[in-house]
């Protein structure tokens, strides 16, 4: 009796996790006052130490040669997704595939090995974020 009690309980624990996570879909509120800034934004997506996006994207980013083929191009990124969509992505890319490559960048870090230095960190700012948003947001469709 206990054992049935103890699985209802943990379907119940399972479907209120599901149901958390298509909630998280997106963040509505931008993470900052000042609005996001399209050309910082795209300084940083170009950044091969900041942003690193273009190590497994694409965008339409002319000058920068070397473009990575692991993740589907960043361009009409603004037309596929909404801004709450891009910005969800961009804080916990992990909410929407556990198993992702792409790094959550507004996760602070705390996995077991992450160096001490950097536990409780962001890779990018809560600004940043917003002018990575901003940026994706100007890529209609190809
Ligand atoms: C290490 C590889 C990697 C890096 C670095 C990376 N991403 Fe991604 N990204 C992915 C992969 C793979 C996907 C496909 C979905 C998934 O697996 O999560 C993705 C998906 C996306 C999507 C949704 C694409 C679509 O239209 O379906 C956006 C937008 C995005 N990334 C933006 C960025 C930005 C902006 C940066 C840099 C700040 C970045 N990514 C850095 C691997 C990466």
């Amino acid at each position: 009796m206990r054992i049935v009690a103890c699985l209802l309980f943990a379907c119940a624990g399972a479907g209120a996790g599901a149901a958390a996570r298509a909630q998280t879909d997106s963040i509505a509120a931008p993470l900052t006052a000042e609005a996001g800034d399209a050309a910082r934004g795209r300084a940083i997506v170009a950044d091969r130490q900041l942003g690193l996006c273009l190590l497994c994207h694409s965008a339409p980013i002319a000058e920068e040669r070397f473009q990575g083929n692991l993740a589907p191009s960043l361009d009409g990124a603004g037309a596929r997704w909404s801004g709450s969509q891009l910005r969800m992505r961009m804080v916990d890319a992990s909410a929407f595939n556990s198993e992702t490559i792409m790094p959550s960048y507004f996760k602070p870090g705390g996995a077991p090995r992450t160096p001490a230095a950097l536990r409780g960190k962001t890779i990018l700012s809560a600004q940043q974020v917003e002018d990575v948003v901003a940026y994706l947001q100007t890529l209609g469709a190809p």
